[in-house]
């Protein structure tokens, strides 16, 4: 079948700069706390640079949650079934995909990611590698309202949300996200979810703050992409990358620190920052099992098994768009 249609919901202007993202750095730094959303790190860059953390031996995420899909992909493939619609938000570079696909022999596979250039490549690699499964990919912010495809609506759908980046959203917008997703997918329709465990404070910092300073650079492209597509003229070398668990919120924050006083320009409009001064550019949380079941169940799915038996600890969680029954 190989890559059906590229679905394209993103607007860009005239010199193919996102809207959204113009917006949102001049929102984001017109605020007493610096802060832009951290779906803005995935330039082809930043898609990258994600890439090289997820090799890191500091950060686990990947090597857990891997670990979990391959050792219990049988158990998963019992429990969803075949002949589903996968549809996976933001797919990046598809690594973790075939191990599910593998399992579970789906009807279709509906990638859905904000960086285009990165969701052809692993589209198109995909596809080479499941000729039988149609790929509808689709270049979509996928906190935002998205079409599916027309051609998976008659199918069951299984929604695949792996790398707890369900974490980088508070509760409020991680719930928005959970049953906006249960209305575009539907009732009876299955979510496979990825979700960080709150653990050890050192194992979380190192994770966020390696020693080989990916993720410093990670960080810090959100800046060079600042200049790059807003002609901005911040002096990227005075910042550096923070990273620190806050326990009131059970999570990892990432700041861009200011080292001196400094004025810059975006889009031609001035900004100050003073020295220790700092932009929030990511929050990374984490739950423990029971905090992990509340959200999920908020956002009107319906946990119906968890794998979680990884070390360092991470969470793998099947869960049903089960009918609402008032209770009690
Ligand atoms: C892609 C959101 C899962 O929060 O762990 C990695 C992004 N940030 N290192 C995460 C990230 C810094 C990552 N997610």
């Amino acid at each position: 079948m190989g890559v059906v249609r590229n679905l394209r919901q993103v607007s860009a202007d005239d010199a193919g700069v996102d809207i959204a993202f113009r917006a949102d750095v001049h929102a984001g730094l017109a605020q007493r706390q610096k802060a832009i959303p951290a779906r803005w790190f995935y330039d082809a860059t930043g898609s990258a640079l994600f890439e090289d953390i997820t090799a890191l031996p500091e950060y686990y995420p990947t090597r857990s949650e891997t670990d979990l899909l391959t050792r219990h992909a049988a158990d998963i493939a019992a429990a969803t079934g075949p002949d589903r619609a996968v549809v996976e938000l933001g797919s990046g570079s598809s690594t973790k995909t075939p191990l599910l696909l593998d399992a579970i022999a789906p009807a279709a596979y509906v990638p859905v990611d904000i960086s285009g250039d990165f969701l052809r490549d692993s589209a198109l690699a995909l596809a080479a590698r499941f000729p039988a499964v149609p790929i509808y990919p689709v270049e979509a912010d996928f906190t935002q309202r998205v079409e599916l495809p027309r051609e998976i609506c008659p199918l069951p759908k299984l929604g695949f949300f792996p790398g707890s980046t369900i974490g980088n959203m508070v509760a409020r917008t991680a719930i928005d996200l959970l049953r906006g997703w249960r209305a575009t997918l539907g009732d009876g329709s299955l979510m496979l979810i990825g979700i960080d465990r709150i653990k050890d404070i050192g194992i979380l910092e190192t994770a966020y703050d390696d020693p080989a300073g990916v993720t410093a650079a990670f960080n810090l492209n959100l800046l060079e992409r600042i200049n790059r597509e807003l002609g901005g003229d911040i002096a990227v070398e005075n910042f550096s990358h923070r990273a620190v668990w806050d326990d009131v919120h059970a999570r990892i924050e990432m700041h861009l620190v200011a080292a001196c006083d400094m004025d810059f320009t975006i889009d031609g409009r001035a900004y100050h920052m003073a020295k220790g001064e700092t932009i929030h550019s990511e929050n990374s949380h984490k739950y423990g099992a029971r905090d992990a079941n509340l959200l999920l169940r908020a956002g009107g799915w319906t946990p119906v098994a968890t794998w979680d038996d990884a070390s360092p600890a991470f969470a793998l969680i099947l869960a049903e768009a089960t009918e609402f029954r008032s209770a009690p």
